[in-house]
């Protein structure tokens, strides 16, 4: 089994990131070693959402858990990041992660998945030669962080394997599989330890409230239109985060190097029925009627070449290293529901500055 002392966490005031850091500092990981968090804290990254860790975790003179605001596209901050901590291992969640703000805008997905992937392995591959004199052989690792959605669209049937050749559809999903091939070139080419995993939709505690999920239930809370795109089939597989975070923490510790891990839910729904199910929640939890939040579904315009269907075969995982989901769906919605219903000042502040004001210009439903 791997072990990691100082562990560079790109992302991780994001959503999963976040989680991942209380996983591994909190959770029952075994990890005892030390985190650093680089973000840049765009409109998706929150600081306040690890306020409790940095109180537990940074103090003191050999602290676990560092955070420094920093942009993955700036290689010079990462070079003395990895210089100063001594980074063995690398887990890559900093992404542009919205497909409907890639529509708007793919600038800032193709700097940041694409170039910003680009560097930190260019950092890491010349940091760890110049300390090991070997990538092949160096005790470090390079675990990146990938979507479901590289695989493109399926129909009725059929489910994305590791072997599913890629055919990215958004702006968001092309820029994921460019740093996805990246990141596999960087192992084959100079022998850099990489492993990456592709997961299906995540949803929990932290999620910034413009993904289907929480923008529902806030929505719902504040009884304004839920806008649900085209006919509301689409389906999509979703995961509770945790669930996700603890399968990245056993392929970077027991999964083999060089080798993609698929990671899903196995629980398939479609747009619509998901909103149903958050309302028959929402309602018992609140005391709102269902009847009412109903009356508040708004068929919308659908997002241009909005993929059907994901779904994931991750029998690979299972048999290779024994994952299995933990979560079932009605408790890790209802829980998800009861988190953003007792964390309103953690929503306000995320809603204010810039996401309001890309709200305002993109859309004047919300
Ligand atoms: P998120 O948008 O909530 O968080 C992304 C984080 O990256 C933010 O904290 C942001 O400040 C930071 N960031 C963005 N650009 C940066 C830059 N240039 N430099 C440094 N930091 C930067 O995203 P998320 O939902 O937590 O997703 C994390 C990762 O997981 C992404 O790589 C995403 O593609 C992948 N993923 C997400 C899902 C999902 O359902 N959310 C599913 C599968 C894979
Ligand atoms: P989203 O949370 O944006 O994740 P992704 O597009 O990466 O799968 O959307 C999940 C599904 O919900 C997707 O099929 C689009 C749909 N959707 C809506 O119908 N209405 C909305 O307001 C949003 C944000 C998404």
């Amino acid at each position: 089994m791997r072990t990691f002392r100082n562990i560079l966490i790109t992302g991780g005031a994001g959503f999963i990131g976040s989680n991942m850091i209380r996983y591994l500092l909190t959770g029952d990981s075994g990890f005892t070693g030390r985190i650093i968090n680089v973000d840049a804290l765009t409109y998706a990254g929150n600081a306040e959402s690890l306020a409790d860790i940095a109180e537990h975790f940074g103090g003191g003179s050999t602290p676990r858990y560092v955070f420094i605001q920093a942009d993955i596209r700036n290689r010079q901050n990462l070079e003395r990041i990895f210089n100063e901590y001594q980074i063995d291992a690398v887990i890559h969640f900093a992404a542009e992660s919205h497909v409907d703000r890639s529509i708007v805008g793919p600038e800032s997905f193709v700097t940041t998945n694409v170039l910003g992937t680009y560097t930190l392995l260019e950092v890491a591959r010349q940091y760890w030669q110049d300390r090991f004199g070997t990538l092949a052989e160096a005790p470090v690792l390079f675990h990146h962080i990938s979507t479901d959605e590289v695989y493109g669209s399926l129909g009725a049937t059929g489910y994305f394997t590791e072997d599913t050749p890629y055919d990215p559809r958004s702006p968001y999903s092309a820029s994921k599989a460019a740093s996805d091939h990246l990141v596999m070139a960087y192992h084959h080419t100079y022998g850099l330890p990489v492993t990456l995993t592709n997961c299906s939709n995540n949803y929990g505690p932290y999620q910034f409230p413009e993904k289907l999920i929480p923008l529902m239930i806030l929505n719902m809370l504040e009884n304004k239109a839920l806008p649900v795109y085209g006919d509301g089939k689409n389906i999509r597989d979703w995961l509770y985060v945790e669930d996700h975070n603890r399968a990245v923490w056993l392929v970077m510790r027991e999964g083999r190097v060089g080798e993609k891990y698929n990671i899903g839910g196995e629980n398939e729904w479609e747009n619509i029925q998901l909103v149903h199910a958050l309302i028959d929640i929402v309602a018992e939890e609140t005391g709102k009627r269902a009847e009412d939040l109903r009356r508040l579904i708004t068929f919308v315009k659908d997002r241009p070449g909005h993929d059907r269907r994901y779904a994931i075969d991750c029998s690979k995982i299972k048999k290779e290293l024994g994952w299995r989901q933990s979560v079932n769906f009605p408790e890790g919605l209802r829980h998800t529901v009861r988190w953003y219903l007792t964390h309103q000042s953690w929503i306000q502040h995320v809603r204010s500055g810039e996401y309001r004001h890309w709200i305002e210009k993109n859309y004047s439903n919300r």
